[in-house]
């Protein structure tokens, strides 16, 4: 769990009680480590074998964790943030990049209809 710092922690001890291994950063090292979140992502999947990565936030770290198992070879899936509009894909203000086997090897995916969560290697980040 990344935040910005220790004020914006939430949830920490439900997220204590259901997991195995907690870790938290934070951008000034008032909880936690100090540094990005995908610091220790790194870490852990240099030191172990990590079946699967689930990941939610804002893009550029979006785009890191997909850089890092793609890295160490492990699958990910990523929940994306989009604004929405209608929630049932009409309305086209959710749509995001995703590979496709058509002549430009991509498309628009609505996040509200086909995900929010994706395979990372189905994801396009421009
Ligand atoms: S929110 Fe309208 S198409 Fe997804």
């Amino acid at each position: 769990m990344g935040y910005r710092n220790k004020d914006h922690v939430v949830l920490e001890d439900e997220y204590k009680k259901l997991s195995d291994k907690y870790f938290i950063s934070t951008d000034d090292g008032s909880a936690g480590y100090k540094g990005l979140v995908t610091d220790l992502l790194e870490k852990e999947l240099q030191e172990k074998s990590i079946d699967i990565v689930y990941a939610c936030g804002p893009t550029p770290m979006i785009r890191k964790v997909m850089e890092l198992t793609n890295k160490y070879d492990t699958k990910c899936q990523v929940s994306m943030e989009q604004r929405m509009g209608c929630g049932i894909g009409a309305c086209l203000v959710c749509a995001c990049k995703t590979k496709a086997e058509n002549e430009d090897g991509w498309e628009y995916s609505h996040v509200c209809k086909d995900g929010p969560v994706f395979w990372s290697n189905e994801i396009i980040l421009d």
